[in-house]
């Protein structure tokens, strides 16, 4: 899991968050002609959501994929916790704590909301030494994000954003250090929307590092302690919610008139 030796200190060196549980070290990814993402430096805390937010085709998704070892990076080394990275498949960060969800919904349709998160709960239980029987689990996170009422229903009969939060329960069934949102509340109502964002912060105070990507920047604003912004593959500020909504550079290249409507000004 750790970088050869000869290349130890310089990795050390390399990180520069001491709070972080994900760091994120000059990324790079290229597709044929065009450059995804270009040296992104980025960290996620154990305690915190920490928001990437950007305009459409910016490169967060890639950036998740990366992190997760779906997609190989052309430069550039992933940090989990203490750890080293960058050459583990995704099956093995997944077994490190690393969880997300998918933009575009990866759920298994002909199963129910409880299956869909039994099966996660019954791959943890493979692979961990926690005991809780996973039918426990999957019957306690059902609960937890909001499902019971839907809890047998097949998960291709329900709109998209309960599905999505199928597969925010089936990446909780992994109990998650650190736990990626691509989305998840897309497709969910002004009240659903409010108790997804209290249900992230009480996530954190569990211990879990929430990595949120998501266009709702009122929510964003709301929950995240930290904010990332990426545009064209490359950050261009990061800093505390009030620090992003006045940055000039942000509200050329993203937030515009939202950045009014999320401070209660009119648009
Ligand atoms: N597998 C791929 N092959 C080629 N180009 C890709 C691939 N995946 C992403 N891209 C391109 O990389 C860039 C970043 O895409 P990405 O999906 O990461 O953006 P995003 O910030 O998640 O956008 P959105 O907000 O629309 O979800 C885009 O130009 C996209 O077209
Ligand atoms: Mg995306």
């Amino acid at each position: 899991m750790s970088a050869p030796a000869t290349e130890s200190s310089a990795a050390v060196a390399e990180r520069r968050d001491p709070h972080a549980v994900l760091e994120v070290v000059d990324v790079s990814v290229r597709f044929g002609g065009i450059n995804a993402l270009t040296d992104v430096r980025l960290s996620a805390r154990d305690g915190q959501i920490t928001g990437l937010i950007g305009p459409n085709g910016a490169g967060k998704t890639t950036l998740f994929n990366v992190i997760t070892g779906l997609q190989e990076p052309t430069n550039g080394r992933v940090y989990i916790a203490d750890g080293d990275v960058s050459g583990l498949p995704p099956y093995k960060r997944a077994r490190l704590g690393v969880a997300r969800t998918f933009q575009r919904l990866e759920v298994f349709g002909s199963l129910s909301v409880f299956e869909n998160v039994l099966a996660a709960a019954e791959f943890r239980h493979s692979w961990s030494d926690d005991d809780t029987p996973p039918r426990q689990v999957a019957a306690e996170i059902v609960d937890r994000v909001g499902l019971s009422t839907v809890s047998e229903e097949r998960v291709d009969a329900l709109p998209t954003g309960l599905a999505r939060l199928v597969e925010l329960g089936r990446s909780l069934a992994t109990r998650p250090r650190l736990l990626l949102l691509d989305e998840v509340g897309s497709g969910l109502n002004h009240d659903e929307t409010a108790a997804l964002g209290d249900l992230m912060v009480d996530l954190v105070r569990d211990g879990t590092a929430i990595l949120l990507v998501e266009h709702d920047v009122e929510l964003v604003m709301r929950v995240c302690d930290r904010i990332f912004v990426l545009d064209f593959g490359q950050i261009i500020a990061s800093g505390t919610p009030a620090q992003i909504q006045k940055n000039p550079a942000v509200q050329a290249a993203y937030l515009g008139a939202d950045t009014h409507a999320a401070e209660g000004e009119p648009a």
